[in-house]
């Protein structure tokens, strides 16, 4: 079964990989796929955000990165996948996550959403916490892999605060 974990990934964060990781010894392919969003103010860019993917996923054979504009629905029809994983870190994402599941089911009737409850070490990490805390200097080495330390760091150095 293909299963695609769909976000914005700005940037990935442990709680991100942990999902990643466990459901590739649930299903035979995922697809990380990013979404293009030219409303949305990134830190990085869709190209960065798939380069860093691919770095903290190169050791997992069954994983492939991609990105995508629109909707999931459609994204998930084109690649033939079965299954839209969510990470759920609390009853707030159940909230919204729900209604992203009812929706994507009706304009997709072929994709299954899955859940995966977030380890307890990651229910407090978001991206956007990640950028909320690098953007003063603080130590983010507890949120994202050890390989995207450098890149948010380095992002907030060019820029200045
Ligand atoms: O990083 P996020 O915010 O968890 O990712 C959310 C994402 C990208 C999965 C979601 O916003 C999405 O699927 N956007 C594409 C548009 C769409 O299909 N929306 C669903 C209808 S409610």
């Amino acid at each position: 079964m293909k299963a695609i974990y769909a976000g914005s990934f700005d940037p990935v964060t442990l709680g991100h990989l942990d999902i990643i990781k466990r459901a590739a010894k649930i299903f035979d392919t995922i697809v990380v796929a990013v979404l293009e969003n030219p409303n949305k103010n990134c830190l990085f860019t869709v190209e960065e955000r798939k380069k860093h993917l691919e770095i903290v996923t190169s050791d997992i054979k069954n994983v492939e990165v991609a990105s995508f504009q629109g909707l999931l629905a459609d994204f998930a029809k084109e690649i033939e996948a079965d299954v839209a994983i969510r990470g759920l870190r609390n009853a707030v994402d159940f909230a919204c996550e729900q209604q992203m599941h009812l929706i994507n089911g009706r304009l997709n009737k072929n994709i299954e959403t899955v859940f995966l409850a977030a380890d307890e070490s990651h229910i407090s990490l978001s991206s956007s916490a990640v950028k909320e805390v690098a953007v003063f200097g603080g130590n983010i080495d507890f949120m994202v892999p050890k390989e995207i330390i450098g890149f948010v760091q380095e992002k907030y150095m060019k820029r200045g605060v």
